[in-house]
């Protein structure tokens, strides 16, 4: 199987979020189910840094407004095509925004020009090498499976991964021609969205097969509640959406070789990294259970949930690390919180060594998003033997254990969840995680199912590849 994965982000080399670490890890899985995959990357300053670049394999002298070239590059097993634009791609800022964090006016462009290079390497190849699926990730990729469709090349399937419904890529309808998109398109049932032009839409409309990250999410998609405005268009492609889960990188997110911690391979043996990460953010000692978080702090996220469930936790001797950035207001209110209250500490920043260290130090990490696709830090973890504290939700609903009664008198619990989505449901879960820490024997039994829980690619790469040969 010969499948080109197209995606705006991919670790090591860039990233943003989770849709990074899955788009990286995703061609080794898949390498394990005889698939070939390579992966379509634009070539930000960041990427053209960490690479040396190869042969120019595919090129356009007027893409989108400059020349644009398809050069390939490889690092560790990771096989990849960048496309080289350097007035779409090399410039200051981040990948999606400006220096003064507003989107690119010419996003619809970049992302337009990623999509339509996909296409042509669909019908053109690379070599010998020619893909029999594009694997197109989020509405960045979306327009790929439209240009398909309008170049007419029909021996090449497509696949769109929703990872996040919230983004969809909208453009104006003026950009119709711009963005080489054929006017018979712009319909209620192809990529028009209240009157203006969506990539991510686009890719609903025109792939073969939809997944997303997690089977919850896969159904949660379909109301209205989650779908973000395209529950409808969802729906009417039901049969052909399925949620499979993401997996962890076990050799980067393993407590027993992790080169940031002091290694170890029960729960017992965490409390040297405890120590550690208490004097590094400079918390107090204490009897209640240390709590992290690691996230972009936006909306989606559920962090004003947290504000106003901390109080109690704090009371109940409960200490908080917290990592992120993202929304300025949200920075704010957490650095001031730091400071009116000695157990909490924040960091403001992006910063994977010190995300390790909290991961080895932490008792418990919380995750109270108000929608989560799948979630990668609640699997870390679970492996970490740091118990999950996260809202009933997509990905998270599939990935933890709660130890509810049930769960307990089986002995199964890997971590807490709470519903519905509220402040008052996350104060009860921490009271909760107080109650059960403060039970050693209980509690080590949690870490213990905790950290041999599956968070690997196994099965779902199994799942990819059986979804791959269906289409081909
Ligand atoms: P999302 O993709 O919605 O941000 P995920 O849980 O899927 O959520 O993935 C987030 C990824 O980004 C994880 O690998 C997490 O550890 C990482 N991450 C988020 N914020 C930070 C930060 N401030 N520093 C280091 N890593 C971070
Ligand atoms: C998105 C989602 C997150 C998911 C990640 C990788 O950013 O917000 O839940 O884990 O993509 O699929």
């Amino acid at each position: 199987m010969r499948a080109l994965s197209v995606a705006s982000e991919c670790a090591p080399l860039v990233k943003t979020g989770g849709l990074a670490d899955v788009v990286g890890a995703l061609p080794g899985a898949m390498a394990g189910q005889g698939a070939d995959m390579r992966t379509l990357l634009p070539g930000y300053p960041a990427v053209l840094d960490q690479l040396e670049l190869g042969d120019v394999v595919l090129s356009e002298e007027d893409l989108f407004g400059g020349r644009g070239e398809v050069v390939q590059a490889q690092i560790a097993d990771l096989k990849l095509l960048i496309l080289r634009a350097p007035h779409l791609y090399e410039r200051g800022g981040s990948i999606y925004l400006n220096t003064a964090g507003q989107d690119w006016s010419d996003n619809p462009e970049r992302f337009a020009a990623l999509s339509w290079m996909a296409a042509r390497l669909a019908r053109e190849g690379v070599g010998e090498w020619r893909p029999q699926i594009l694997h197109c990730h989020d509405w960045q990729a979306g327009l790929a499976p439209a240009y398909l469709r309008a170049l007419g090349i029909h021996n090449v399937r497509a696949i769109v991964t929703i990872h996040n419904v919230a983004f969809h890529g909208l453009a104006p309808a003026s950009k119709l021609d711009t963005l080489r998109l054929p006017h018979w398109m712009f319909t209620p049932d192809g990529l028009e969205f209240y009157g203006q032009i969506s990539a991510l839409k686009a890719g609903l409309v025109y792939a073969d097969k939809l997944t997303t990250v997690s089977p919850t999410y896969a159904r949660e998609l379909l109301t209205p509640e989650f779908g973000m405005g395209l529950d409808g268009v969802l729906r009417a492609r039901s049969a052909d959406l399925s949620g499979i889960l993401n997996g962890i990188d076990l050799d980067v997110w393993n407590p027993a070789t992790d080169p940031n911690i002091a290694p170890y391979a029960t729960p017992a043996d965490k409390a040297e990294n405890k120590t550690r990460l208490i004097n590094e953010f400079d918390l107090p000692p204490g009897a209640g259970p240390l709590a992290v978080l690691i996230s972009r702090l936006s909306e989606q996220k559920g962090l004003d949930l947290l504000i106003d469930a901390l109080p109690g936790f704090l009371a109940k001797g409960g200490r908080l690390a917290l990592l992120g950035s993202g929304d300025k207001g949200l920075e704010d209110t957490f650095r001031a919180l730091a400071d009116h209250h000695p157990n909490i500490a924040v960091r403001i920043g992006y910063d994977e060594a010190l995300s390790h260290r909290m991961m080895a130090g932490g008792d418990a990490i919380l995750v109270p998003s108000r929608f989560e696709p799948c979630g990668l830090t609640q699997m870390y973890g679970l492996r970490y033997g740091t118990v999950p504290v996260v809202a009933l939700t997509g990905g998270l609903a599939d990935t933890v254990i709660a130890a509810n009664d049930a769960a307990r008198k089986i002995g199964v619990a890997t971590g807490l969840q709470f519903a519905p989505i509220t402040a008052q449901a996350l104060s009860g879960a921490l009271d909760q995680l107080c109650a059960l820490y403060a039970q050693p024997d209980l509690w080590q039994h949690i870490q213990r199912n905790a950290m041999a829980h599956p968070v690997g690619w196994g099965e779902s790469a199994k799942q990819y590849a059986q979804l791959y040969q269906a289409i081909i």
